[in-house]
């Protein structure tokens, strides 16, 4: 059985949702706002987020899967950027649960890109800089952690934890 090191709690998550959401409904003032989650782990974040917010949002979602086996990642992305909402003109805002080594953001950002926004940044509740291998944009970030494999609030070890509503890390 791992060992569950605590990192973040329900209550310090959503101190830091709560500040995201007051910093984005100052800059969006007076706009609309496109939220796209990626799924599956931006779920539980984008819900908590979405509902702090005081400007008008539309959402959908986006599924990324980086063929990840436990906690490594081979660098391979598949996408899927299918939406029903049309996104063309409007400002939109990438919601990630954790940002590793960018290369999901940075695989989507062009897929976006196309379907012609007005505009287009990036909201990652972790920033995890140890393993980051390519520049990727992070326009709003909860939360910065050196290193580790966390677990909880939508993020995943093989399938399993994203229920749980505070944050940790795993130890092996
Ligand atoms: P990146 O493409 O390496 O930036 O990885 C981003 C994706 O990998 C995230 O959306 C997560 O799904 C997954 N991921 C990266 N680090 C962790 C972690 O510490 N816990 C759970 N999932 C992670
Ligand atoms: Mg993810």
């Amino acid at each position: 059985m791992p060992e569950f090191i605590p990192v973040l709690t329900e209550e310090e998550i959503h101190k830091k949702v709560k500040f995201l959401a007051h910093q984005i409904s100052h800059d969006y003032n007076g706009r609309q706002l496109v939220l796209i989650g990626v799924l599956k782990g931006a779920f539980v974040f984008l819900a908590d987020l979405a509902r702090e917010l005081t400007v008008p949002v539309e959402i959908d979602f986006i599924w990324a899967s980086s063929y990840r086996t436990g906690d490594t990642s081979c660098g391979k992305i598949t996408l899927s950027c299918e939406m029903n909402t049309d996104i063309r003109g409007k400002d939109v805002l990438l919601v990630e649960d954790i940002l590793d080594t960018g290369k999901t953001i940075v695989n989507i950002l062009p897929a976006l890109e196309r379907m012609g926004p007005a505009s287009l940044k990036v909201c990652a509740f972790i920033d995890k800089k140890e393993r980051r291998e390519v520049e990727c944009r992070t326009d709003y970030i909860g939360h910065s952690v050196a290193s580790g494999f966390l677990v909880g609030f939508g993020l995943d070890y093989s399938g399993k934890y994203r229920n749980l509503p505070a944050i940790y890390d795993l130890k092996f």
